[in-house]
């Protein structure tokens, strides 16, 4: 397939550019598209064909459920069977915005979008281009992220590039994308909402509007091994680079002195990187790679830094990885959610 490739830029939107994709996802085919978290894949959520092509073009599990994303409070409604109260004020404090929640569905989205859940996650995103291709489309676009299952979410457009190339009929580059982590989901449908993915959108955010939530305990770590969680592309090991990565935590000078020895002792023919923040960039002098995430007071540099990070990795045959850890106080949650899945959960304590 040849996959066309537009660039817009989102403070100038093209709007031909916007028409020309919303026919390829009215027509069933799809697009890549930027919105403030990472690069979606879209597709016409209410079409079934539409996201079999989407499992197929990513080759992810078919029981891993799709976001659907929309443009307009008010297209809530042909979609979910009840807004609870709760619901309605999270919209209204965080949408459009990096906050997906989950309803009751209706009928009309097909079980191929929802991988036979009876439930839908919803996202409105805030990215303009996003909101004028969904708004063009018909207001329903089912979206997971634009890269390849199991490598990490793209927050580029050079990055679906290199996942999607041939895959799919058009990818919009609109630029990096401004958080770099993927929504929190939040699941409405119990008494209680409960927190499935940390994101942008905290727990104190949540909880200072709508009062105390839960959190999936499987996703937490407040459960045994064996617990499945409620989103079911949290169990899978996403966001991995091809090289071995390790958190090591502990004091800070301690864990650069560990992370140092590593690279000092190393084969020669292994690839050493490290992951750390601006402070420490200077400190690991034999290190292959030095990914330098920014400063520990810029919790969003970070969170937008590191699936770039990860993937230059790759692109750089690392063998094995040594990251510190960025436990900040807003989006660490987040951003070692992430991290220590691409670890497979893998931590040294020192
Ligand atoms: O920021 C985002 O949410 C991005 C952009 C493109 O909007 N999308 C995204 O989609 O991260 P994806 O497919 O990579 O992740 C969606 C997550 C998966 O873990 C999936 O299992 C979960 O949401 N999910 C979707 N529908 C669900 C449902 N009905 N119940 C529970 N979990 C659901
Ligand atoms: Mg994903």
């Amino acid at each position: 397939m040849n996959t066309i490739y537009r660039t817009v830029d989102k403070d100038r939107i093209d709007m031909s550019v916007i028409e020309e994709a919303a026919s390829v996802i009215k027509a069933g085919g799809l697009v890549a598209f930027p919105t403030e978290t990472v690069y979606g894949l879209g597709g016409d959520a209410l079409l079934p064909e539409s996201s079999k092509k989407i499992y197929e073009a990513k080759g992810r599990p078919s029981d891993n459920p799709l976001i659907v994303h929309i443009a307009e409070f008010d297209d809530i409604e042909k979609i979910v069977e009840s807004v609870p109260e709760a619901a309605k004020i999270l919209a209204d404090k965080y949408w459009p915005g990096p906050l997906t929640m989950i309803f009751k569905k209706k009928p009309i989205v097909p079980d191929e979008t929802t991988g036979g859940l009876d439930t839908v996650a919803v996202r409105f995103p805030s990215h303009p281009v996003a909101r004028w291709l969904i708004r063009s489309s018909g207001g329903y676009i089912a979206a997971p992220s634009a890269n390849i299952s199991g490598r990490p979410s793209p927050t580029s457009g050079e990055h679906v590039r290199q996942d999607m190339d041939g895959r799919i009929d058009m990818i919009i580059d609109s630029g990096n994308c401004d958080i770099g982590l993927e929504s929190t989901i939040i699941d409405m449908t119990g008494d209680v909402p409960m927190m499935l993915r940390p994101g942008y959108v905290n727990e104190q955010m949540l909880e200072s509007v709508i009062g105390e939530i839960e959190k999936d305990p499987a996703v937490f770590g407040k459960a045994d091994a064996n617990a499945v969680p409620k989103a079911p592309g949290m169990k899978y090991r996403h966001y991995a680079p091809k090289g071995q990565l390790t958190i090591v935590s502990g004091d800070n000078d301690s864990v650069v002195g560990f992370i140092r020895e590593k690279t000092e002792k190393k084969d020669k023919d292994i690839r050493v990187a490290v992951l750390c923040c601006s402070a420490d960039s200077a400190r690991f002098p034999d290190a292959d790679l030095v990914g330098d995430i920014g400063s520990r007071d810029d919790e969003l540099q970070i969170a937008n830094r590191l699936y770039a990070l990860l993937r230059r990795c790759d692109e750089e045959n690392i063998d094995q990885i040594y990251s510190e850890e960025f436990d900040t106080p807003g989006l660490g949650l987040a951003i070692m959610n992430r991290l220590i899945k691409a670890a497979g959960h893998s931590i040294i304590n020192v």
